[in-house]
């Protein structure tokens, strides 16, 4: 199914098309696939250019051991659904620099830019990806000895989109496809700094 973005303008095909579904299809991901997600990845921009992000990943197939180490750190609540995902991603960023090891507060504003482009091409390549923060930090750090120096962001589901009908139960199958996408309007993200109290709707947009 899909679930376009009910937009009040015109925006790209590619974010209008990408949503975080529940079920996944057991279709792999080929490796040829994934490198091409990563490479996406590799080319947004950072703060010096230090490419913080790394990207730990497992798929059922060709990585089951990681896909399982990643799995076990979901809370319960997403495991029920993700575990029907071909490919699970654990985020993580550097967050020192690594030219003089001060530290770098753009870590994770990089690394979730990275994913947000990794997310686009793989909404090209007709895949989508679920992210999560619901999953166990510590557990995940002990489990793939994260170094302290990198911080742990979401993990992310990703493959291509199943039938409801994999899905554990009801509960989750009415989740998977709710219609409704809730945004907040634009006058609230959208700020002036002309005086008013920070929350003033900018002008510039205009009369809606
Ligand atoms: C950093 C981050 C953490 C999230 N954590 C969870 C999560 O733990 N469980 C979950 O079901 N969805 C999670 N989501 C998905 C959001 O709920 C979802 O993106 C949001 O409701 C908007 O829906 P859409 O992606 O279909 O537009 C997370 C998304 C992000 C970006």
């Amino acid at each position: 199914m899909r679930k376009p973005a009910e937009t009040e303008l015109e925006i790209h095909e590619l974010l209008k098309q990408r949503w975080s579904p529940l079920a996944f299809a057991e279709t792999p991901v080929t490796p040829a696939t994934l490198r091409r997600l990563f490479e996406a990845a590799r080319w947004t921009p950072s703060s010096y250019n230090e490419q913080p992000w790394r990207f730990i990943v497992g798929t059922k197939e060709g990585d089951p051991e990681t896909y399982g180490k990643i799995r076990d750190t979901l809370v319960p609540s997403n495991q029920s659904w993700a575990q029907t995902a071909p490919v699970l991603i654990l985020g993580v960023a550097r967050t020192t620099f690594s030219h003089n090891d001060a530290p770098n507060s753009a870590a994770l504003y990089d690394l979730g830019q990275a994913v947000a482009n990794l997310t686009l091409q793989a909404s090209e390549l007709d895949l989508l990806i679920h992210q999560m923060g619901g999953y166990d930090r510590d557990g995940a750090r002990a489990a793939f000895e994260i170094p302290d120096t990198y911080a742990l962001a979401a993990v992310l589901a990703l493959g291509y989109e199943g039938d409801p009908s994999r899905l554990a139960d009801e509960k989750l199958q009415a989740r998977h496809s709710e219609p409704v996408r809730p945004r907040r309007p634009l006058p609230e993200i959208v700020l002036s700094g002309d005086g008013g109290a920070f929350g003033t709707p900018s002008p510039l947009l205009g009369p809606p």
